[in-house]
């Protein structure tokens, strides 16, 4: 049996009709960017997510470089963000000139570590970027309370967390995007709401910084000629938006599809002692972005289940403070403890929507098989 880290055809060929009617609209109207379906799926948007203003861009990375812009930080500004996250995190950061100051994770959860982000505030802080790492969303009660007691701003990176939900004190559920002062999404095609190439967004319920932030992706302008200043090309195509428009009418489904493989894996997996499942927090409703487990040989591991025919993942390989990219910042071994463990234990195990029962007790009976008959 071939079981894939996702299938993007099989979900492709579920709404193909749909899709196929979509872009033919698109090429129809021969407004390719920043057409009626951007417009569209900016309103459908933000009405997912519960938040009054969307702004479509050309991807997640540049989506969080606007966000960080548009609150005004530059050169001189330190902002906080975990230490386990794609580099994009990271990058946008840098790009705006500021520095970024790594935070280490939690062992459990994978998602920043609020004590830590405590310890790495100095004056020069502005913004905490806490990743809702593989589709659980961070602390953000502790996370709110930190900004809120040293008046930094908050900008959620939700790439991976598209109706993600948590619950706050109050005892409310809310999505993912609807916490910070301003939120960014990746549309990347293997997200959960993913694209037929690269798009973001920017959620936020400051008009302001919505109008700021959609100026700064097209040329720092609203109107023809008229900049206002010196911003960016990042703009949604027509393409990316229709296809979109037709694949946010099944996320809540798709969503739901990756909850019940992931019940799956925990009830399949519940016994096997050389492995740590995920932790779901209480007050989290995941949408499994990725299903990470910790492995004891997690090398080893990897390489059978390829053997077997099947995909797995690691997110991430290399913690980012220890990439040769922030070898600049001259951290030590051993400064995040939590984050530079997990990389070497963590496997992303395949998980999407179209996965069927098989393919999932192929996958629990082959790592069975790795401890027992193997090891
Ligand atoms: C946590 C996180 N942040 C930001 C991004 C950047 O998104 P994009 O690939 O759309 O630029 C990604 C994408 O992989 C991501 O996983």
């Amino acid at each position: 049996m071939i079981v894939p880290f996702l299938d993007l055809k099989k979900q492709t060929s579920s709404i193909r009709y749909e899709i196929d009617m979509a872009v033919k609209r698109v090429i129809d109207s021969a407004s390719f960017i920043q057409g009626k379906e951007v417009v569209e799926l900016e309103d459908k948007f933000s009405k997912l997510v519960g938040v009054p203003y969307t702004v479509s861009v050309g991807n997640g990375t540049d989506a969080l470089f606007i966000a960080l812009k548009s609150l005004g930080i530059g050169q001189g500004d330190e902002v906080i963000t975990a230490a386990n996250s794609f580099i994009a995190t990271s990058e946008a950061i840098t790009a705006t000139g500021a520095k970024v100051v790594f935070a280490d994770v939690c062992p459990d959860s994978y998602n920043i570590n609020p004590d830590d982000v405590e310890r790495k505030i100095s004056n020069k802080t502005k913004v905490l970027v806490p990743v809702h790492l593989y589709g659980q969303m961070a602390e953000m009660d502790r996370v709110l309370k930190i900004a809120e007691d040293n008046k930094l701003f908050v900008v959620e990176d939700a790439a991976q967390a598209h109706l993600s939900r948590y619950k706050g004190r109050n005892g409310a559920w809310k999505n993912a995007g609807s916490f910070g002062n301003m939120a960014i999404f990746s549309f990347y095609p293997g997200k959960n709401l993913g694209a037929f190439g690269d798009a973001g967004a920017i959620v936020t319920d400051d008009i302001e910084l919505a109008n700021k932030a959609k100026m700064f992706a097209n040329h720092g302008r609203l109107s023809k000629f008229k900049h206002e200043f010196e911003g960016f090309n990042s703009r949604m195509d027509s393409i990316q938006a229709a296809v979109l428009n037709v694949k946010i009418n099944y996320l809540s489904q798709w969503n739901e599809e990756r909850k019940q493989v992931a019940l799956k894996y925990f009830d399949c997996l519940k016994n096997v002692v050389e492995i740590k499942l995920p932790k779901v927090n209480e007050n989290c409703d995941p949408v499994w972005h990725l299903f990470v487990i910790q492995a004891e040989k997690r090398n080893e591991l990897q390489s059978f289940l390829k053997n077997s025919g099947i995909s797995t993942g690691i997110h991430y390989p290399v913690a980012l403070p220890n990439l040769p990219a922030y070898k600049y910042l001259k951290h030590k071994p051993g400064d995040f403890p939590v984050a530079s463990l997990l990389a070497t234990q963590i496997l992303s195990l395949p998980l999407f929507p179209e996965m069927t029962n098989q393919q999932i007790e192929y996958v629990c009976s082959n790592i069975k098989k790795f401890y027992t008959e193997v090891v």
